[in-house]
């Protein structure tokens, strides 16, 4: 079943999305050459603090990993996918990128979004990785209006990373969010004819997050139970918003 929220609960689930929105500008800053991926655990960790709310993914029971997970935020750099884990070691140098991830509760409702940052200067075939990942992103957005179905998203995604010669990770998708941080529908960022293909309806919440492979689409997890990382070794970008399907159009959460 796919939740809708009601005007009074899209408020409540915009102060989340402007905490993380906030949570991840101040992070950008922080992520230059020099600083370890614990450094923006630790800040992130204050600024969900200071502003009251709970972090949503430290103690976020995920099945496949069987076990908690131990931090606010996912930090994956290169070839990580998404679920890199804050490490004092992993200092970041020039020509990293680094996917910036995190979700926070404030109220009872949930905010969920990620960046990716490149650190100093990228090659360009980097530079061009992100902006093609982010302009997926943009575009998904744009389809995210009543009327539409989800298939209309998912493909909006999957065709703008391939027209650009980049993969898409099948292994990771998003989802709807709300009162929990993983709600249906599953949002993958291709079609998947196996799933449902539901009429999007005022209300309805999805957090819409492509993960785009320089090379190819297969991931692998590391031993450490989480690490996403590509099979290939190739540069993965990942950027995530909250987007309401409103009378109005898109409406993203998740930024001002
Ligand atoms: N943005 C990711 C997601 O929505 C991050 C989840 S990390 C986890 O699935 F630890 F909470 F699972
Ligand atoms: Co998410």
């Amino acid at each position: 079943m796919i939740v809708r929220k009601t005007a009074a609960e899209l408020e409540k689930m915009r102060r989340s999305g402007l905490l993380v929105w906030q949570i991840l500008q101040k992070l950008r800053e922080i992520a230059v050459e020099g600083a370890s991926t614990m450094d923006l655990e630790v800040a992130a960790v204050k600024m969900i603090e200071d502003a009251g709310a709970k972090p949503a993914f430290k103690g976020y029971y995920v099945p496949a990993a069987g076990e908690q997970y131990r931090f606010v935020l996912c930090t994956s750099v290169n070839d990580e996918i998404v679920h890199g884990m804050p490490n004092p070691k992993r200092v970041l140098k020039k020509g990293d990128i680094v996917s910036i991830d995190t979700g926070v509760k404030l109220d009872g409702y949930y905010g969920d979004s990620a960046i990716t940052v490149p650190v100093g200067e990228v090659s360009e075939d980097t530079k061009r990785l992100l902006e093609v990942t982010r302009e997926a992103l943009e575009k998904a957005i744009d389809r995210v209006r009543a009327g539409n179905r989800l298939f209309d998203v998912c493909s909006t995604v999957e065709q703008h990373v391939k027209a650009n010669g980049f993969s898409v990770v099948r292994e990771y998708v998003g989802h709807g969010i709300g009162t929990q941080l993983h709600e249906e529908p599953q949002v993958p960022n291709y079609v998947d004819r196996k799933n449902e293909n539901p009429r999007l309806k005022p209300g309805m919440v999805l957090a819409v997050e492509p993960m785009v492979n320089a090379g190819r689409p297969e991931a692998v997890v590391l031993k450490d139970h989480w690490t996403a990382v590509t099979k290939d070794g190739s540069y993965s970008a990942h950027f995530e918003h909250c987007i309401a399907v409103t009378e109005n159009g898109p409406w993203v959460l998740t930024r001002p």
